[in-house]
Order: structure tokens, then C-alpha cells, then sequence
């Protein structure tokens, strides 16, 4: 096999050292500046030609920017001979707008996965991509993308950090498309679960609603969701939740995004614990999910 490299953008150090590390891989991470008119130049600084090459690219916050910055990366690493290029791209942006919900609106996550295709890149791995309307990320990006779960690794956190909880928790899942995450966090730690209705009226106000009894039972409540961004969602299934008499609540979920309060609105609700998976930096992001790039990298090298 040729020798493997992780690269990495500097918001994806963290994940990238340590997947580099389980790969026993060569690990840098790219220059990239901004010129004065907002143009971005980028350099490899080590050389790639006849290896596999692995960029981690966590895109947080200049989410535009950190994808030309990704494009200009996986055209230079063909250009300089890599031998293959597996892109992890740990949390995917626009997913949430996989579908025309007005008419003459962008389908955006399409037109980044063609963006995608067009700079080569022989696999795409990601974490929890959500694609509420789609479900099978293979349907927008083609048969070369592997998306991986952040939920193991949740569990793993929960049974060591709170090897106390079980028996009267409840695993809730917020919304319809949750429920594969819920159901997953259930097995794993062997309670049962529970999903919500949600309806959002506006980037962050939502509501939601039981769609089924609570476990009478329950006593304590598991939160699990793929993004946590304005924090609205959480906020109204915490609410909800203490409505029914439930006051130890601990929340996970895969990607902080955290954007406008919402880290503040998580750290104000007097939760029990909180935490979320390190596929982008930010204060709470302390479940490693470099075991699972690792193995999925393995696969495909
Ligand atoms: C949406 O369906 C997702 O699964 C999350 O629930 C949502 O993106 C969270 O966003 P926010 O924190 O802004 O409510």
C-alpha cells in the first residue's frame, strides 16, 4: 500500500492529528492565507506524489471559505500526483437543503456534491450527513461516499463518563429524522427511546411535541441529535421534557455547529451534562470520533 497523509485545514487539526496518529500516517497541515481582497491562497506543505492523501476539512462558520479552500486543495493534491484522495469532510454544510421547499429555491447540497465530483476526490467520507428528505447520501453523491455514525463514540462517552445511568433514562430523539440516532443510542445503551414532533417556524423557533406517551417509567432523559446550530431545538426539547417531570437531562449530539447563542442557550439550560463529537472545534466538542475515520480510511486506502 503507499504511504498514507492526513492534511488537514487548521479548524480540523484536532480530528485530523489523531486520526493521523490511529493511521500511523505522515500528519501537516495546510498554509492557507487571505490576500487582501478576500482571494485565498493555499499551499501543501509536504509532498504527496504517489501517496493516499487524506484532507480533513472541519468547515465551521466561514462555511464558503473553508469550501473553496477544500476544492483548491483536492485539485492541487491530483495535480501533484497523489496516488488516491480520500476526502473527510466530518460535518457536510447545506445538507439541511436537500430539498425545494419554495419554489425557485437552490438545491444547494446538490450543487455541492457536484462541486464535489468536479475536483477529484475518489471517496468523500462524512459523519451523521443529514439529509432528512433524501436519507441515502449515496443518492446525491454517487456511490463513493461513505457516511459514518458519531453515535458509538456518544455511547462510549455516556457509559464512561455516567456508568450510574440507565434503567429510568429515556433516549429522546427531537424529531422524525432523529430517530435513527435515538434508536442507535437506545441499543447501545440499552434503554428505550422515544422520538418527538417538531415544527420549525422560523432559523430558531421551533416547537416540539410528543407524537407518542412518555415511558411512565422515565425519570431521566437522553437528548441525542446530529446538529445543535441556534440551540432552539434543544431548548424547546428540554422544555418539553420538564414539562412532563423529568429534570435530569443530559444532551449529545454529532455536529456543534453553535452559531447566533447557541452554545449560551446550551450552557443555560442546567443540563445535566452536555457534550458533542469533535467533527468541528468549539468548547464542548469532546467525544472523539477519530476511531471511526480511522477504521472507515482503512477501508478504502
Ligand atoms: C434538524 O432537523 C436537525 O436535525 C437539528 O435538529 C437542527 O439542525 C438543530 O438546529 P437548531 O439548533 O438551530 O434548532
Amino acid at each position: 500500500m503507499s504511504s498514507l497523509v492526513v492534511l488537514s485545514n487548521e479548524k480540523g487539526f484536532n480530528l485530523a492529528r489523531r486520526t493521523a496518529y490511529l493511521l500511523n500516517a505522515e500528519f501537516a497541515v495546510i498554509e492557507q492565507k487571505t490576500f487582501p481582497d478576500g482571494e485565498l491562497y493555499l499551499r501543501i506543505p509536504l509532498d504527496v506524489r504517489g501517496k493516499i492523501v487524506v484532507p480533513v476539512w472541519s468547515i465551521k462558520e466561514e462555511i464558503n471559505n473553508d469550501l473553496i479552500s477544500l476544492m483548491l486543495v483536492l485539485d492541487t493534491l491530483w495535480d501533484l500526483g497523489a496516488n488516491k484522495v480520500i476526502s473527510v469532510v466530518p460535518y457536510m454544510p447545506y445538507a439541511r437543503q436537500d430539498s425545494r421547499f419554495k419554489d425557485g429555491e437552490a438545491l444547494s447540497i446538490v450543487t455541492i456534491a457536484k462541486l464535489l465530483r468536479a475536483v477529484h476526490s475518489d471517496y468523500v467520507v462524512t459523519v451523521d450527513m443529514h439529509l432528512h428528505r433524501i436519507g441515502d447520501p449515496r443518492f446525491v453523491f454517487g456511490e463513493k461516499i461513505i457516511n459514518v455514525s458519531g453515535v458509538d463514540a456518544i455511547a462510549d462517552y455516556i457509559k464512561n463518563r455516567h456508568p450510574q445511568l440507565g434503567g429510568k433514562a429515556i433516549v429522546v430523539g427531537p424529531d422524525e429524522e432523529s430517530e435513527q440516532w435515538a434508536s442507535r443510542l437506545g441499543m447501545l445503551l440499552g434503554l428505550k427511546w422515544v422520538v418527538l414532533e417538531k415544527e420549525r417556524y422560523s432559523a430558531e423557533e421551533v416547537e416540539v411535541k410528543l407524537r407518542e406517551s412518555m415511558p411512565r417509567e422515565a425519570e431521566k432523559a437522553i437528548i441525542i441529535d446530529d446538529i445543535i446550530s441556534t440551540g432552539g431545538t434543544i431548548e424547546s426539547t428540554v422544555n418539553l421534557i420538564r414539562k412532563l417531570g423529568l429534570n435530569e437531562i443530559y444532551v449529545y449530539c454529532t455536529h456543534p455547529v453553535l452559531s447566533a447563542s447557541g452554545l449560551y442557550k446550551i450552557v443555560s439550560l442546567g443540563l445535566a451534562d452536555y457534550a458533542c463529537t469533535n467533527t468541528l472545534p468549539s468548547p464542548i466538542s469532546t467525544i472523539d470520533v477519530s476511531g471511526v475515520l480511522a477504521s472507515s480510511i482503512k477501508s478504502l486506502a
